[in-house]
């Protein structure tokens, strides 16, 4: 049988690495595909740069459409990045009647309807699992593997340059700046790093988690996120004092009126074995109603551990290649005509735990006054510490950690407190799971 021909767009870091697998273990990979797999026609933006990989036998090109237009390549895996040229890309191949394989989270997340509806009328395949959590087959866990369950709630680390920059943090008591530089030096950072230490990257992954999770629309525009900018050492040494880990987390939770999509910094009890994830390595939680808690780990970016999720999406749309369109596996694990409109829950509806930290004047009345406001707002203590003076200031930090309540009021009572004199500054919030 003649091989299948793959028209690749980018060859940077993931495209490089996809081209290192697929040729040494093309043997492997034609004895599972069941037919031989070569890259024909390639693009990349600057044909003269230094590449991790060997080209011969490509046909190259510094124009993408010549490749999305080139009749004997059947499936186009896109490896450019953004939500522009990528676009144009993947609409001209589904145009073309070809399968596409993507990487890019940002255009799954925001124009995946559009893109998955297109597919569908052209009967081709558009397989993402390279979009999250790099190597690990979390798509394929969540939309085939869990089938059986109705999914109740996930929470992931799914961006490592955060969670490598908050391990260093923690254990070396690294400064900020200075372990995001050393990201970006090592390859993980997005080209725009606030991606990463923003949670927009990671807001990107968890809308398509959470639309095959519960068989929704993907509505990243619903998404909250909160950054990690604003994370201090104190922060992290006093959740530490407390029996907790700092992550960045994605959490998405189904509830009676809708669906939480949220990604913030959040605490976890350091027992879970996802708080002692570390560095730029990503883990998925997953609860469903059957199995119970279930957890994938492992390289949530890099040039061949992405390429591992990208090489398994072009075998199985090989695999499928003469199957009948209606019978693959849909796009967003539910039948199309099967998603559900559970609205996404604005954040004000959430209801998490919480660690506040304050600075408050060192005089009698001032815990009881902060304390009131709490009372009177429904919010229950669950713990409370106050640090020592530091030298020079009138001011000591309090940290207080809460039962879980509806962030709504969370909000108001911390308008109330950051009112009262004997407070300075703000009050730092960090959402608080016990992810039981
Ligand atoms: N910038 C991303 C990360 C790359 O750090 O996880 C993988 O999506």
């Amino acid at each position: 049988m003649e091989p299948v021909k793959i028209g690749l767009l980018g060859l940077g870091t993931v495209g490089g690495g996809t081209v290192n697998v697929l040729k040494r273990n093309a043997e492997e990979i034609a004895r599972r595909a069941g037919r031989s797999i070569v890259i024909s026609h390639a693009s990349a933006r600057n044909l003269n740069k230094p590449r991790i990989c060997d080209t011969t036998g490509i046909k190259l090109t510094n124009d993408p459409r010549e490749v999305v237009e080139d009749p004997e390549v059947q499936i186009v895996v896109e490896l450019i990045g953004g939500d522009t040229l990528a676009s144009e890309m993947v609409m001209r191949a589904i145009a073309n009647g070809k399968h596409v394989v993507t990487a890019n989270k940002a255009l799954i997340a925001k124009q995946g309807n559009e893109i998955f509806a297109a597919a569908q009328k052209q009967g081709v395949m558009v397989a993402f699992e390279a979009a999250v959590a790099g190597g690990i087959p979390i798509i394929k866990a969540i939309r085939e593997g869990l089938a059986g369950n109705k999914i109740e709630w996930l929470a992931g680390i799914i961006n490592g340059t955060g969670n490598f920059i908050l391990t260093e943090m923690r254990e070396k008591g690294r400064a900020f700046a200075d372990v995001l530089a050393e990201a970006q030096r090592l390859g993980y950072a997005e080209a725009d790093p606030t991606f990463d230490v923003e949670g927009i990257d990671a807001a990107h992954k968890l809308t398509i988690l959470a639309s095959i999770a519960y068989g929704v629309p993907l509505q990243f525009d619903k998404a909250y996120t909160d950054g990690i900018t604003k994370i201090t050492r104190d922060d992290v040494a006093y959740a530490e004092q407390l029996g907790y880990r700092i992550k960045h987390l994605g959490i998405s939770r189904r509830t009676p009126n809708g669906i939480e999509l949220r990604v913030h910094p959040t605490l976890i009890p350091e027992s879970r074995l996802i708080a002692n994830v570390n560095g730029v390595m990503n883990a998925v939680l997953v609860k469903g109603d059957a199995v119970g808690a279930t957890l994938y780990y492992g390289a949530g970016a890099g040039a061949e551990a992405t390429a591992s999720a990208v090489v398994a999406d072009i075998v199985d749309v090989v695999r499928t290649l003469t199957s009948d369109p209606e019978n693959r596996v849909p796009h967003l694990a539910f039948q199309p005509n099967q998603l559900s409109n559970l609205p996404i829950l604005p954040m004000e509806e959430v209801e998490t735990a919480y660690y506040l930290r304050l600075h408050a004047l060192d005089k009698p009345g001032v815990l009881a006054d902060i304390t009131g406001i709490f009372g009177e707002m429904g919010i229950s203590i669950e713990a409370i510490i106050q640090k020592e003076q530091p030298e020079g200031d009138q001011h000591v930090p309090i940290i207080f950690l809460t039962q879980r309540v509806q962030e709504r009021a969370m909000n108001s009572a911390i308008e109330r407190i950051e009112a009262l004199d004997a407070i300075d500054g703000q009050v730092a919030r960090i959402r608080l799971e016990m992810l039981g």
